[in-house]
Parts: C-alpha cells; structure tokens; sequence
C-alpha cells in the first residue's frame, strides 16, 4: 500500500492530449472573466463593512491589500501548474502529480469546502439580497420560504422554514452547466459585465464624496481584544477578507475545456485577480472615506455607503450589482466542484458513475447533478454564520499545497517543459505558502475546529473506500515511480 503513489506528470500531459471528453470551447477573455465571475462577490458586497466596523477601520484597504499580495503569490503558482497540467482538477491534480495520493485526496476533499461549501454561502447571501430588493420593489416573499429553518428574514416577524431563493438560485445554475461549458460561460460573461459596470459606477460616482478626515484615524488604536483595531485588527480583517479574493483558482478546474490552456490559464489567473485586487483597494476606500467606518457594521455597505454619498438611487443598482454578482459566484464554484469530483472519479478515488459524460453536451452531467442537490439542500436549511471562513481556511490550505507543490515538482523534475514559469519561484513559493498559512492562523479557533471534523470524515472515506479503488492500486506498475 502505496501512499505517496503519485501519476506522471507526462502520463497526465498524454492524457489532457488525448481526453476530449469535456469540450475544449474556452478562450483567454473567457477564462478571464470566468475568474472575475467567481471573485467579485460577497467579500467585497458584504464583509468590506463588517472588517472596516469591527477589526481594521479605514485600513480595510490595508487588509485588502495583505490578502490581494497573499492571493497573487498563490495565483503565479496556481499559473505554472495550469499550463503544466492543462486537466480538470486543478490544485487536486497538481497535488497527485508531486505530493502522491493522500495528499490528493486530502486536497480533493478541501477543495469541497472551497468550492461546495462556497457555493452554499453565496447562495444563502443571494436569497438575503434577492428577499430584499424584491421587498423594494413590492414583493414579499412568504417569510416561512426566505431563509433557513429559525432565521428572521428581511422585513419578516415570523421565523422561516426553508429558503427557497437559495434552492432555486442552485437549481437554475446546475441546469446550465448541465447544458453545456460554452453557455454557462456566455452567461457568466454577461453577469460579470453588470457586475462591474456597478462597482465601476460606485468608484466614480461616490469618488467625489470622499471626505479625507473620515480616513483619520487610518488604523484606530487597539482595543485589547484579539482582532479588534491596530496591526492585529488589519491582519485579522486580512484573513477574513481573503474571502473576497476566492476564485481566481477556480479558473484552474477549467483547464481541459480551455482552446490553449498552456497560453490562457496564466492569463485568466492572474488577470482576473489583478482587477479585482485594484477594484476591492477601490471600493474600500472609497466606502471609508465617504462615511465613519463605525457606521459600515451593516448588511449591505456599498449600499449604505452610496447612500451617504448622496447617491440614494444606486441603492437598488447596487443591490441588483450584487444579485448578479453572486449569481456567476456560485456558478463557477458549481462548476469547480463538479471538476474537482470529476478527476476525482476518474482517478478512482470516488464511484466511476460520478463522471459520466453527457453524450450531446460533453458535460459531466451526473457531477453536475449530484453537487448540485446537495448544495441544494445544505443551502436551503443551513444558516450563513461562519461557513465563509470555513470556505477560506480550506482554500488557504490548498494555497499552500500547492506552493508548496510548485517547489517539489522543479526539485523533481526540473526539465519538464514549463509554458509558464513563476518567477522567482524560491521567493514566491514560500512565500505564498507562509502567508496563506499566516491567514489561516488568523482566523477563528471554532473553524479550524470544524476543519479538523471535516477531514476526519475525508480520512474515514479515504481508508474506507478510495485508497482500494484508486486506479494506480490497480495497476502496480504504474504506483509510485
Ligand atoms: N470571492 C467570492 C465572494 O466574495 C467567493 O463571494
């Protein structure tokens, strides 16, 4: 029994060659706004206010700007690894490649609380923005249906039942990545054009109202309690904004429906996370030089903050900006589940039934399917509270696999063929381990806690089932090497 059994990275490059079961329809642009549509999202909508009010105060940029540098040392990573390996799976098949199957499968598991988990959190804050905008404009959803089993939805006195918003937010987008990578991509790409003509729109409108005294103190002073202002309130706001920046990776599970991912994959990566890093640096000014960063405690600070702008009527822009927002979130972490389960399966480690492909749409349709239930259920009984950071301690982790992974592979194999190579890479690989690693400690004790759980439940699946069904258990000759 062979635990650091590992797959060739040319066996692999073989396979991304020969495999044309998933269809190869997507382009630079695609790929880039594949990753703007899964980063801009609830991090920058939401939790801007919350670190701006309880940890950071105005330095929120600063925070944003710590976790911006951590995501893009992972990203330049995430790039040589994309244009090495071009298959589905990303971090969990880089993982195979060079740290061997258990820590592939530990990746896979994480990567679950990425992108699954992920994908229940967003669509929980889609059904919070979508029950509120529809009261604007008149329509109130029965209280019984707008959230999780207990949870006062907005405007609502009565406690709710079941939120169907995030039920049927999954269900629409499961249907269009069972329809095909192309469409979901079109959608994507349409979304993400109002996302960002809203956040643009915010930048340049509310910029002329920016009162400079309301950036004074810029970091206020410490109150004792951990987290709470001074450096540790701009480290912790860091790991908890860090959030916002999730996603860029998920470019990566594109890889084998992408025309040229040896060109493209670094381009998507890093491009989206580089508008985005200068988009939240932005926004988050601009919300805590417009009004007191003690006000922006609220569920919806862009909006509140346009408003203090005297810019009342984007209000419901704003909110319409998040909807969308959210909505092509939740589609590329969909997507990325259904890939990570995909190689998954293929590999052995979870039932071969999980990545059958569609025969008119080449996608994986059954995944798709699957992930989408379940997300389904998770999201229409469970309350928001703390999944965010449980979704970026788990992304963290595998930021730090997989820098971790770089290293080893150039140590391992040198002479491979890199389309893209991270520069520098003795600096920037450790260093973007370190600091994702350092995010991670900043988070709360209770979510390393439950990541603990988690895994022990990966590992008992693991010993239980995938380590016997592997296909490199059956094929001697190719374990190890
Ligand atoms: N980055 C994504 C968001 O902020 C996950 O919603």
């Amino acid at each position: 029994m062979n635990l650091f059994r590992r797959k060739s990275v040319t066996a692999l490059q073989a396979e991304a060659t020969s495999d044309n079961s998933l269809k190869r329809a997507l382009g630079a642009l695609n790929l880039t706004t594949l990753g703007i549509g899964a980063i801009i999202g609830t991090g920058i909508f939401v939790l801007t206010g919350e670190v701006a009010a309880q940890n950071a105060g105005p330095a929120v940029v600063l925070s944003f700007i710590f976790a911006g540098v951590a995501s893009v040392f992972a990203a330049l990573c995430y790039s040589e690894f994309a244009s090495l390996i071009p298959m589905a799976g990303s971090a969990y098949t880089y993982g195979y490649a060079t740290l061997g199957e258990l820590i592939a499968w530990i990746i896979g598991w994480d990567l679950i609380l990425e992108y699954a988990l992920g994908a229940v959190t967003v669509a929980i804050g889609w059904s919070g923005y979508v029950v509120s905008f529809l009261r604007d404009v008149g329509i109130q959803v029965p209280c019984e249906l707008a959230a999780a089993h207990g949870v006062l939805a907005t405007g609502c006195t009565v406690p709710a039942v079941f939120n169907l918003p995030a039920v049927i937010i999954i269900a629409i987008v499961t249907l269009l990545l069972v329809v095909g990578i192309q469409e979901s991509a079109n959608v994507n790409s349409a979304i993400v054009m109002i996302k960002l003509a809203v956040v643009l729109l915010f930048i340049f409108a509310a910029a002329k109202a920016v009162n400079p005294a309301n950036w004074h103190p810029f970091i206020p002073p410490a109150t004792g309690n951990r987290g709470e202002f001074g450096w540790g309130g701009v480290t912790t706001g860091a790991g908890i904004v860090f959030f916002a920046y999730i996603g860029f990776d998920a470019v990566s599970t594109a890889a084998q429906e992408a025309k040229n991912p040896q060109r493209d994959m670094p381009i998507g990566i890093i491009a989206s996370l580089l508008i985005c890093t200068l988009l939240y640096i932005a926004v988050s000014a601009i919300a805590t030089g417009v009004m007191s960063y003690k006000q922006l405690n609220v569920p919806d600070p862009i909006a509140v903050a346009a408003d203090a702008a005297g810019l009342g009527w984007m209000s419901s822009i704003i909110k319409l900006g998040a909807i969308a927002g959210l909505s092509s979130v939740i589609l590329v972490m969909l997507l990325g589940q259904s890939r990570v389960f995909y190689s998954m399966a293929r590999d052995g480690l979870l039932p071969a039934v999980v990545n059958k492909v569609h025969p008119k749409f080449h996608t994986p349709y059954i995944t798709s399917i699957v992930t989408g239930v379940v997300v389904a259920f998770f999201a229409g009984i469970l309350p928001i509270a703390d999944a965010a950071n449980l979704v970026s301690i788990g992304t963290l982790l595998a930021f730090v696999i997989v820098s971790i992974g770089v290293l080893v592979l150039r140590v391992r194999e040198p002479d491979l063929k890199r389309a893209f190579k991270t520069p520098m890479v003795w600096a920037v690989a450790p260093l973007g381990a370190v600091s994702a690693a350092y995010l991670m400690i900043r988070l709360p004790f209770e979510t390393w806690i439950r990541l603990v759980v988690w895994f022990v439940i990966g590992m008992i699946i693991y010993w239980t089932y995938s380590i016997r069904h592997s296909n490199l258990a059956k094929v001697p000759a190719a374990a190890g090497d």
